[in-house]
C-alpha cells in the first residue's frame, strides 16, 4: 500500500487554511483565547425567515427525493430574475443555468469537465485557492496574473496570456474575480468591459466568480460581466459567471450557488455532473429561491456589517502601529501589508507570531498564491468589540 503514489492530491499545496491549524490547536490547547480571523466563514446564522423556508420545505416528502438536473425549477426562475433585475440580463434557464454545491465546486467540476493536460488556465495572484486548484487539478497548466488594487485587470490579463503564448502555449480559460478575494479589489464597469474584451480577442473561455456580488462598497452590486459594456450576447458566447449563496445570504454551510452564461460551458459542467451528484436537497433551493426573491434588506443589513468591521479593523490596526493599512472597497477582508517594525519576516512568520503572541490568527498571504508574499489577509468575521481586543493584543505584540 505505502507504495503507492497519489499524484493528484499530492501535488496540491496544503490549503491555505489548513497550514496554520497545528500551531491553533496547540495555542487552543494551552488554554488561550484565540481570536481566528483566518478563515473567511460567516459567522451570522442564515436570517431567520430563510431558515423558515427551510424548515416548510423539508416538511413535503416528496423534496426528499434525488433531484438531478440543472436545479430546481423554481430556483432557476429566481436566478433568472435576480440577474434581469440587477443586470439587465437574460438567461435561457433550461440551458444556461445551473445551480451547483457551492461556488467551489461549480468551478472544480466546471474545470474538470473543460480542462485537461496541455491547456493553460490564467488565473490571479493572489487569488482564492481554488481559483488556482482547480485548473490544476483538471491536470492543465496555471499562469498566474498580478493582481490587487492598483493593478490594471485587463493588462494584467492580456500580459499573462502573451507570456503562454511565448511559450508557444495558448490560453483555454481566463478566471477573474471582483470583488476579489483575498485583495479586496474591486473593478468599476469600464474596467470588467475592457478585461472582458481581452479574453474574446484571445480565443479563450472566461469564468468570473462574482461571489461578493453584493459586498462592493461603492456601487449597490458589483459590476456582472453580463452588464459590463459587451453585449450580453457575445459575452455569452465564450464566458460563464458563478455567484454564492453564502456570503450575501449568511448561507456558508447550506452549500449552494449558481453558474450562468455559455451554454457548452454549462452544457459540460451539466454533463459531468450527471455522474457526480444527484442535485442539490430540494428544501435547500427552495429556500434560496425564496432569500434571492425576497432577501435585498436582508443583504444591504450584511453589507453594512462588513463595512462597519472594515472601518473598525482598519482603524484598530493603524492605532496599533500596524502601518499601511487601508480599508478595503469590497468584501469582508483586509489585505494588509506586512508590519514594517517586523521587516525581513515572511507572511507565514508574520502569521505563526501573530498567534503565538498576540494569540490572533490570520490567513498568510502566500497560501493564496507567491504574490501573496509581504501581505496577511484579515478575515471580517468578529464584531468591532473582539476585533478591538484582536488590535490591542497586536498592539502589545508589535511593541514587545
Ligand atoms: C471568491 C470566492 N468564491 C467562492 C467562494 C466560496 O463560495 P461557496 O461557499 O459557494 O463555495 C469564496 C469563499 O470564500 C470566495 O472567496
Amino acid at each position: 500500500m505505502t507504495s503507492w503514489s497519489f499524484p493528484r492530491a499530492e501535488a496540491l499545496p496544503t490549503y491555505a487554511f489548513v497550514a496554520t491549524d497545528a500551531l491553533k490547536a496547540r495555542v487552543r490547547a494551552s488554554g488561550a483565547d484565540l481570536i481566528d480571523l483566518g478563515l473567511g466563514n460567516p459567522d451570522h446564522p442564515t436570517p431567520q425567515a430563510i431558515v423558515d423556508q427551510l424548515h416548510a420545505a423539508a416538511d413535503v416528502g416528496s423534496h426528499h427525493r434525488y433531484h438531478p438536473g440543472r436545479g430546481f425549477p423554481a430556483l432557476r426562475a429566481a436566478i433568472g430574475a435576480w440577474y434581469e433585475r440587477r443586470y439587465g440580463a437574460r438567461f435561457d434557464l433550461d440551458r444556461e443555468v445551473i445551480v451547483t454545491m457551492g461556488a467551489k465546486e461549480g468551478i472544480s467540476h466546471l474545470c474538470l469537465a473543460i480542462l485537461d493536460r496541455g491547456d493553460y488556465a490564467v488565473v490571479p495572484d493572489p487569488c482564492y485557492p481554488i481559483h488556482a486548484g482547480a485548473p490544476g487539478i483538471a491536470g492543465a497548466s496555471v499562469e498566474g496574473y498580478a493582481s490587487g488594487p492598483g493593478v490594471d485587470p485587463a493588462k494584467s490579463v492580456a500580459d499573462a496570456i502573451a507570456r503562454v503564448e511565448a511559450k508557444g502555449g495558448r490560453v483555454k480559460l481566463v478566471i477573474a474575480n471582483y470583488p476579489q478575494n483575498p485583495t479586496g479589489a474591486v473593478v468599476t464597469k469600464q474596467a470588467l468591459g475592457d478585461l472582458v474584451r481581452v479574453v474574446q480577442k484571445s480565443g479563450a473561455l472566461l469564468l468570473h466568480d462574482l461571489a461578493y456580488a453584493d459586498l462592493d462598497f461603492a456601487s449597490r452590486y458589483a459590476p456582472s460581466i453580463f452588464d459590463c459594456g459587451v453585449p450580453v450576447e457575445e459575452v455569452k458566447s465564450f464566458a460563464v459567471e458563478v455567484f454564492s449563496m453564502s456570503k450575501s445570504y449568511h448561507m456558508p454551510g447550506w452549500r449552494i450557488a449558481y453558474m450562468v452564461g455559455q451554454e457548452r460551458m454549462i452544457g459540460a459542467l451539466g454533463h459531468l455532473k450527471t455522474y457526480m451528484d444527484y442535485g442539490t436537497f430540494i428544501p435547500l433551493q427552495v429556500a434560496a429561491a425564496w432569500a434571492l426573491e425576497h432577501g435585498d434588506a436582508l443583504v444591504s443589513e450584511m453589507r453594512a456589517l462588513y463595512q462597519r468591521r472594515a472601518t473598525a479593523l482598519a482603524e484598530g490596526l493603524r492605532s496599533a502601529g500596524w502601518d499601511n493599512v487601508s480599508e478595503p472597497s469590497g468584501t469582508m477582508f483586509i489585505w494588509a501589508p506586512l508590519p514594517s517594525v517586523w521587516s525581513g519576516l515572511t507572511a507565514a512568520q508574520v502569521g505563526d507570531r501573530l498567534i503565538e503572541r498576540a494569540h490572533v490568527a490570520v490567513a498568510p498571504g502566500t497560501g493564496f498564491g507567491p504574490g501573496g508574499e509581504g501581505f496577511v489577509r484579515f478575515a471580517l468575521i468578529e464584531d468591532p468589540p473582539r476585533l478591538t481586543e484582536a488590535c490591542r493584543r497586536i498592539g502589545e505584540a508589535l511593541r514587545g
